[in-house]
């Protein structure tokens, strides 16, 4: 399948290694992001990838301008919506913010791409939609809450999508934990500042900028008492990404996914799975839990295989070397 794709945000995390799998795929992606969650070394990263130049527009996502020349110059056949601010701390920080670049950052999307006529996207949205979850794995129709106002961005802008009307068809897809970093070692999680996830906190840890990593409790009702996640290597998550443009292109109107594996580990158990990969013990110890985490995040999977044919493929033990051979090479 070829075609011109809009990535907003296409140069950050989950972007630029979905930039990777739509070239691989045949289509023709083209960047727009501001750069403020970015490295501006991204595109010729995925230059020397790809092997082909990458288009970058450089711009803020509510810029309606800069949007309406996008679309003019280009021809594009569906947009990729991840230009977002993620951090649920932060959120709870500066919730305005997050209301003006998540929700005011679609709305200006959504009237340029209607009045270019494009009416095709897929949309980041998270795990985090559900709040506490009563039903684990979790089924993509259980009840949606906010748990804090970036919670609360996601949930409003699908509310947004579900209501557009028959003239668009509309991918939403609910990434439960992204973890891991490109193959090539060209590419990973690049955070502008710290990351309070547990990946990046392990790497700080293992590279020796933090003694050690605080277990957020242990006293969960889990197997071994910590928190259990459903970590999805990012390179699966870029291949559902593709699936989902897919089936939009391809006639079969829009979907509500879980982007997961279905199966869940625990603080412990990727304590010891990044052990294994930087070959010695991670200094830890058991803190407080942290306020506002839930104890299980899990995907139900089979809406995913049944309507975009979406199976994870990578096992945890790559998911963590991914991460650390794409810190070691970027100890910058
Ligand atoms: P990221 O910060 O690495 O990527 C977001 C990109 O958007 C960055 O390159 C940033 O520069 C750009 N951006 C932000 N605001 C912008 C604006 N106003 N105009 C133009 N560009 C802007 O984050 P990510 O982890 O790749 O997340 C991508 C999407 O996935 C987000 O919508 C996020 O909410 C969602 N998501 C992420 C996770 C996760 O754990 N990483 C989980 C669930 C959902
Ligand atoms: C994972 C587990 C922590 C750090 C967040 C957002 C969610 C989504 C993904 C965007 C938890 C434990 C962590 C540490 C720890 N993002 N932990 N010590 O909280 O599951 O999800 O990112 O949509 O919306 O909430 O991810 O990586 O922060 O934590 O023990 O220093 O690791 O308690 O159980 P989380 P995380």
């Amino acid at each position: 399948m070829a075609g011109q794709i809009l990535l907003t945000g296409g140069a950050g995390y989950i972007g630029s290694h979905t930039y990777v799998a739509l070239h691989a795929a045949g289509f023709s992606p083209v960047i727009l992001d501001d750069f403020r969650n970015a490295r501006d070394a991204v595109p010729e990263r995925l230059e020397r990838i790809t092997g082909a130049p990458v288009p970058v527009i450089r711009a803020d996502v509510r810029d309606r301008d800069a949007l309406a020349r996008a679309f003019a110059e280009n021809d594009f056949v569906a947009v990729v919506h991840f230009a977002a601010l993620k951090a649920v701390a932060d959120s709870m920080a500066d919730p305005v913010s997050y209301y003006d670049v998540n929700i005011g950052g679609l709305i200006a999307l959504l009237a340029e791409m209607d009045a270019a006529g494009c009416r095709r996207l897929v949309f980041s949205s998270s795990a985090t939609v559900y709040g506490e979850t009563e039903e684990n794995p979790t089924p993509e129709t259980h009840p949606r809450r906010a748990a804090n106002p970036y919670g609360l961005t996601k949930i409003t802008c699908e509310g947004m999508l579900e209501h557009l009307g028959p003239d668009w068809a509309v991918g939403i897809l609910r990434y439960f934990n992204p973890a891991g970093a490109h193959g090539s070692g060209l590419l990973g999680e690049d955070a502008r500042s710290p990351s309070q996830n547990l990946m990046p906190v392990m790497i700080e840890v293992a590279t020796g900028r933090r003694e050690r990593l605080d277990i957020f409790g242990d006293d969960y009702d889990t197997p071994d008492g910590t928190a259990v996640r459903d970590y999805i290597h990012v390179e699966d998550l870029a291949r559902g990404h593709v699936l989902s443009l897919r089936a939009l292109l391809e006639g079969k109107g829009g979907h509500i996914v879980n982007l997961g594996t279905g199966r869940g580990y625990s603080v412990r158990e990727m304590v010891e799975g990044f052990s294994d990969a930087i070959g010695r013990p991670l200094p830890h110890r058991i803190a407080a839990r942290r306020p506002g985490d839930v104890p299980i995040y899990l995907a139900r999977t089979d809406r995913a295989a049944e309507l975009l044919g979406f199976r994870t493929e990578k096992t945890l033990a790559e998911i963590c070397d991914s991460a650390w051979r794409w810190s070691m090479r970027n100890s910058d």
